[in-house]
């Protein structure tokens, strides 16, 4: 069935304007089926949410790794609702096409499906998230169960989670050797319960290709190799926003810490020496 005009009117101010297509649930599931790889990449802010959007990225994700990347905080786990709605409401002002999808932090789900559906009702009633994402496995089955059920599409993240990272142990690849049977059961799980998608992090590339194979929902890996359905990453890992030591599946795509640093030292010596500004920059 193809989609028609919003029926009760789309807040737009109208004009001829083609308008553009969003990405949609559905549109994903029709990438799996395809073979066609699936684009995802963490954002924050509105200026990389039409960047990404131009870029054609399928999923702009407002991760709980904000914490991190906007908050400085050394994990995820303190970041709040109320710091991530902001954000997210940001990106969803921007996007036109990109499927905006919002995480749930740590401590702000897991208690009950209740408490996961305020939570994520939140999200999207005041900041206009079209899905979330949450972390973990068979255990959260009634929490995904209950957000679908009542029209909240759910991302599930299983293998390593960064929200649990103190009772994993660290950093760690999870599902090698027996501990695979692990993943896929969660992955299954996650299905069951009605997950629209599953995040695969730090998980063997054999094991996240038999979970992908598995399923008929997609698989977003992170650290999980080539066969999953698409992929994602942290944009300032991807863009060389974080110097230092990143994670070895991370990918550096360009030095936007050069650029932004010789940028300011630029600006720095100019004022110091007088010629800035010029001119041409004066009234
Ligand atoms: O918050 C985040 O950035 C994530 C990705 C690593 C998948 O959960």
């Amino acid at each position: 069935m193809s989609e028609t005009t919003a029926p009760y009117g789309s807040g737009a101010s109208g004009g001829d304007a083609k308008p553009v297509k969003r990405v949609r649930i559905r549109h994903l599931l029709e990438k799996k089926q395809r073979g066609d790889k699936i684009t995802m990449l963490t954002t924050y802010d509105m200026y990389t949410a039409a960047i990404f959007d131009e870029a054609g990225i399928d999923i702009l994700f407002i991760g709980d790794s904000a914490s991190n990347n906007v908050f400085g905080n050394a994990t995820t786990i303190p970041v709040t609702v109320d710091e991530l709605i902001p954000l997210v409401r940001a990106v969803a002002r921007t996007a036109k096409r990109g499927l905006v999808l919002a995480d749930l932090p740590f401590g702000s789900y897991q208690a009950s499906p209740e408490q996961a559906f305020h939570t994520a009702v939140r999200f999207m009633k005041e900041a206009d998230a079209h899905a979330v994402k949450l972390e973990g496995g068979a255990e959260m089955g009634p929490q995904v169960e209950m957000l679908t059920r009542n029209g909240i599409p759910v991302m599930a993240h299983i293998g390593f989670t960064p929200q649990s990272e103190h009772s994993l142990g660290g950093y760690r690849v999870q599902g090698r050797g027996d501990a695979a049977a692990k993943v896929l059961a969660d992955a299954r799980a996650m299905e069951d319960a009605g997950a629209f998608a599953v995040v695969l992090e730090m998980v063997p590339g054999d094991v996240a290709a038999e979970v992908t194979k598995t399923l008929s929902i997609p698989t977003i890996g992170i650290g999980a190799g080539v066969d999953c359905d698409g992929q994602v990453l942290v944009w300032t890992d991807m863009a060389g926003l974080r110097t230092g030591p990143v994670p070895r599946f991370v990918k550096r795509y360009a030095d936007l810490h050069g650029v932004l640093l010789g940028a300011a030292q630029d600006f720095a010596r100019e004022v110091t020496e007088g010629t800035f500004p010029g001119p041409e920059h004066t009234f």
